[in-house]
């Protein structure tokens, strides 16, 4: 029997044929574009669902530096006992805020750190947040006022950020976990 006849047998009448040449080429054609695809995106390229998930938190803690570690839900830092991280802070303090409080932490322009005088708070949630923010033009404290405290979120993000203030702590016990 071919294709495209009249069954006589039980008068029905079928008619068969093949689907129309579009339609096979199309289908034939998604199947082997799905073949080639899944090669070249798993084996020449490499792509791979965690590759990119990775790829995307790394992005995203490039761009923002200050949400790389948060201080802890009762507002105590993080690496106050961590001595890595102490070691870190001191390096970081030494080249970057030893230029205004100096190395040994006594203060230049910026107010002496090893005094228990704190002109903005001296628990780990109040430094915190100066050191990110800074002290604009009209919060200064300092009495003659000798300059602006930098903002330091960007530059150095959260997580130097705690390691300088853990630093600072195991030097000055006046500034408190909370
Ligand atoms: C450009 C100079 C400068 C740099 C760099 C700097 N500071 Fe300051 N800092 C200041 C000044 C000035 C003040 C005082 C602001 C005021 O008058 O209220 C201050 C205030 C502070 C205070 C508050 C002190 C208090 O008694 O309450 C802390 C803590 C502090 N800085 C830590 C840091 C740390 C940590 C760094 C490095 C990441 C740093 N600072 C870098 C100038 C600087």
């Amino acid at each position: 029997m071919s294709f495209n006849e009249y069954r006589d047998d039980d008068e029905i009448k079928e008619s068969r044929g093949w689907l129309p040449t579009w339609w096979m080429v199309l289908f034939w054609g998604a199947i082997a574009f799905s073949v080639v695809y899944g090669v070249y995106m798993h084996g020449v390229e490499g792509w791979s669902m965690a590759k990119q998930y990775r790829e995307e938190i790394e992005a995203f803690e490039k761009a923002h530096p200050e949400k790389l570690v948060a201080l802890n839900d009762d507002g105590t830092n993080p690496y106050r006992t961590d001595a890595a991280a102490i070691e870190r802070g001191k390096k970081t303090f030494e080249s970057i805020c030893a230029a205004c409080h100096k190395v040994d932490m006594t203060g230049l322009v910026g107010p002496n750190l090893t005094d228990t005088t704190w002109l903005h708070g001296n628990t780990d949630k109040e430094l915190y947040a100066i050191v990110m923010n800074g002290v604009p033009q009209e919060k200064l404290k300092q009495n003659p006022p000798k300059g602006p405290m930098p903002a330091h979120k960007n530059s150095l993000g959260s997580a130097k950020v705690l390691e300088v203030l853990a630093y600072v702590a195991s030097k000055n016990p006046s500034l408190k976990a909370k």
